[in-house]
């Protein structure tokens, strides 16, 4: 990626104001994730997937998102969703082929990052994003897009 890490850190400051603008006033968490995968999709460079999946009875079930259509539900531990999920904790992928587990919806994705959706101490979800290049995703985007999440989440969203 030819983004230079001063550059991806105001990207990310740009993206913290834009959607806290986006989402003000607004507290349905469906239509604040469609906008919110639609503001990543179309704002970060090199990616083919951004979207969310929401825990429904102990598994993950895919919400609004940007790209190719994706699998509908995802166990809680398996693949790289799930892995987030069962560890509540980001993961990158810089390789999603040596990922053991890894479901591949886009034969175009070669590298994944997860961030978890804590709500209360509770997972509500993840946010997902897919790369077609290799290693797209480090400890910056996981520090932005975490920061971003926050915003989605503090927007006293009814669920
Ligand atoms: N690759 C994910 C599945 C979701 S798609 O990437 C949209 C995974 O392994 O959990």
């Amino acid at each position: 990626m030819d983004v230079t890490v001063s550059s991806k850190s105001e990207l990310y400051d740009q993206l913290a104001t834009q959607l806290s603008s986006l989402l003000a006033g607004e507290r349905d968490l469906i239509a604040n994730a469609a906008n919110f995968s639609s503001l990543i999709f179309h704002s970060l460079p090199d990616l083919n997937w951004t979207g969310f999946y929401f825990e429904k009875d102990g598994e993950l079930v895919l919400g609004p998102f940007q790209g190719q259509p994706a699998c509908v539900r995802i166990k809680i531990g398996q693949g790289v969703c799930g892995a987030g999920a069962a560890k509540c904790e980001t993961v990158i992928v810089p390789n999603v082929h040596e990922f053991p587990g890894h479901i591949a919806c886009d034969s175009a994705s070669n590298s994944e990052i997860v961030v978890p959706l804590m709500k209360d101490s509770r997972l509500i979800g993840v946010l997902d994003l897919d790369s077609p290049s290799f290693e797209r995703f480090d400890a910056q985007d996981a520090s932005g897009l975490e920061s971003l999440v926050r915003i989605l989440l503090s927007t006293r969203c009814d669920s």
